[in-house]
């Protein structure tokens, strides 16, 4: 087995592993990928102010997110189709989050069921729930991760239509994947993967099938989405839903100022600043260059976390800087996941700690809940070039 000791090394295995139909759902962005790709590459505008001669002795990564202990400022984000990556990867992923001590987000869109992650962890974890047209479905799935003691709702409000990714339409994704030549070819070049799908609990959405009625083919993502996708979600909508919950709150996927203060007045208790990974709407602003103008906006009113873009622990530092609480990963741990199973995600964790625990001591910190901009050199039209009116 190689050394581990980046993300891409992890992403290298992923490739080679799991079918091109769950590799390339996960790894492309919406459209031409301009804001799949920005999320990456506009952290590398900002750079680290180096300081020396500074005790780095006794440091720390401990944190808290709403208000819960965290090793480190890291969620693992809600991912659709976990459990294709590898077979029960949401059990897994929760299971290395749990060991690891960061939260661990299930998707409403994952394989295994809210039930089947509680019964596999033994800590509370996130549950993120679509605005889903179904009032009924949507108060049972509340329910359920009600009843599976979920610490927090994560409500994702940028997905109430999909934008359009070619490589799922072209590869026809589905879960468990249809049988046509082009993935059979491959499945054919994968088969410690197909083994182990063998002895999956579900091949299907385990949220959904059983529980949601009128869903005529609950294996393809697409069609779920079209069929029962709320698009008339409204701000009203998002507090109700909230209140139906009535836990710790997180809104997921605002990237405007001015949403950012509808969000802090409905009295969230976090908001996470995201384009989805750039699988939304393309030609959006990086989730990096959104940050800092709503947090200066918000940020004294609601805990603002940041996700898109995450590939490394200087990034999670960058983002923490710019003014987030907490951040969230989805690609880095996914790659993990489909590379190693669980070893997998808490090698993706570890590669993270470490990569922010070295670089956090190299910019003259202890403790990561001291990190500020001051660590930072960030250029003068970091955001400044793109005005909304
Ligand atoms: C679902 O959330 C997706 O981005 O595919």
């Amino acid at each position: 087995m190689p050394k581990i000791t980046e993300i891409e090394d992890l992403k290298r295995l992923y490739k080679r592993r799991v079918p091109k139909m769950f590799y390339d759902y996960a790894e492309t962005g919406s459209w031409t990928g301009s804001t799949f790709r920005a999320n990456t590459s506009d952290f590398d505008e900002l750079k680290f102010r180096q300081r020396i001669a500074v005790d780095m002795t006794n440091r720390t990564t401990k944190c808290q997110m709403i208000g819960q202990d965290c090793a480190m400022p890291v969620a693992l984000a809600p991912v659709g189709l976990t459990g294709m990556q590898s077979a029960d990867g949401e059990i897994k992923a929760a299971r290395a989050a749990e060991k690891f001590g960061v939260p661990f987000t299930l998707s409403t869109m994952s394989i295994c069921s809210i039930e089947d992650v509680a019964a596999n962890t033994t800590k509370p974890f996130w549950f993120q729930v679509y605005t889903l047209k179904d009032d009924d479905f949507m108060r049972r799935l509340i329910e359920r991760a009600r009843a599976a003691k979920c610490s927090a709702l994560v409500i994702t409000v940028d997905l109430q239509i999909m934008g359009q990714r070619h490589m799922d339409i072209k590869n026809g994704m589905s879960a468990p994947p249809k049988l046509t030549a082009a993935s059979m070819a491959n499945l054919a070049t994968k088969v410690p993967w197909g083994l182990e799908m063998l002895g999956t609990k579900r091949r299907f959405f385990g949220n959904i099938v059983g529980h949601a009625q009128g869903v005529s083919d609950p294996s393809s993502l697409t069609s779920w989405i079209g069929e029962a996708f709320d698009h008339s979600l409204d701000w009203k909508r998002v507090a109700e839903i909230a209140e139906m919950w009535g836990g710790k709150v997180i809104l997921k996927g605002i990237l405007d100022v001015e949403d950012a203060r509808k969000a802090a007045e409905l009295g969230v208790d976090a908001i996470t600043v995201s384009n989805h990974g750039g699988r939304q709407l393309d030609g959006a602003l990086s989730s990096i260059k959104s940050l800092r103008p709503i947090v200066d906006a918000v940020g004294d009113k609601v805990e603002v976390h940041l996700d898109s873009g995450i590939r490394s622990g200087q990034d999670v530092l960058k983002a923490l800087a710019m003014g987030a609480k907490g951040t969230m990963i989805g690609r880095a741990f996914t790659y993990g996941l489909g590379a190693m199973g669980e070893k997998g995600v808490t090698s993706a964790l570890d590669v993270i700690h470490k990569e922010m625990d070295l670089t956090m001591a190299l910019c003259g910190r202890r403790d990561i809940t001291t990190v500020d901009r001051d660590i930072l050199l960030i250029p003068e039209d970091f955001e400044g070039r793109w005005q909304s009116n």
